[in-house]
């Protein structure tokens, strides 16, 4: 059985991620997505309200599972017992930092595999960065992140 571990911010979550996701699921038999406690990096969102928000829209796929972690996602990768690491890659922009994260991970742990997804070309500009910062201005999101999500973002604004 492979399970996969698909780590992130989720600040929030959009449908580039959930693009991932759905089609992560269909190639693991187990996918963890892994919500990042990043203690001093403060989000629009508290981890147990991306966690929510993760739940309330992936709930259709049985074999996805939510967490938190802080620390190394490496060390998350032991505890949960992951042989892969489930990252996008939305545009060459994106290839140097994942490389780089890629190859430091594999130096950690040699039996971890990081597996790269590329974007569905429909979702290869969405960021979180850029929904949160299109509502804060008041711009239109609903093409960016699932109705639950646009809500709570406009409750924060
Ligand atoms: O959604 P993001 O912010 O691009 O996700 C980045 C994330 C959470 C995958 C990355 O920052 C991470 O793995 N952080 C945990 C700390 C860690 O293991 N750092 C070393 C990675 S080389």
């Amino acid at each position: 059985m492979t399970t996969a571990i698909y780590p992130g911010s989720f600040d929030p979550i959009t449908y580039g991620h959930l693009d991932v996701i759905e089609r992560a699921a269909k190639v693991f038999d187990r996918l963890i997505i892994g919500v990042l406690n990043n203690y001093s990096k403060k989000g629009l969102f508290s981890v147990e309200e991306r966690l929510e928000m993760i739940k309330e829209v992936t709930f259709q796929y049985p074999n996805v599972e939510i967490m938190a972690f802080d620390g190394l996602l490496i060390d998350f990768t032991d505890k949960v017992g992951a042989q892969v690491i489930v990252r996008g890659i939305r545009a060459v922009s994106d290839f140097e930092y994942e490389l780089m994260m890629a190859q430091t991970n594999k130096r950690l742990k040699d039996n971890v595999e990081t597996v790269f997804f590329a974007t569905s070309a429909e979702y290869s500009y969405v960021s979180s960065s850029t929904v949160r910062e299109l509502a804060y201005f008041g711009g239109e999101i609903d093409q960016f992140v699932p109705p639950s999500v646009r809500q709570r973002i406009l409750e924060k604004y």
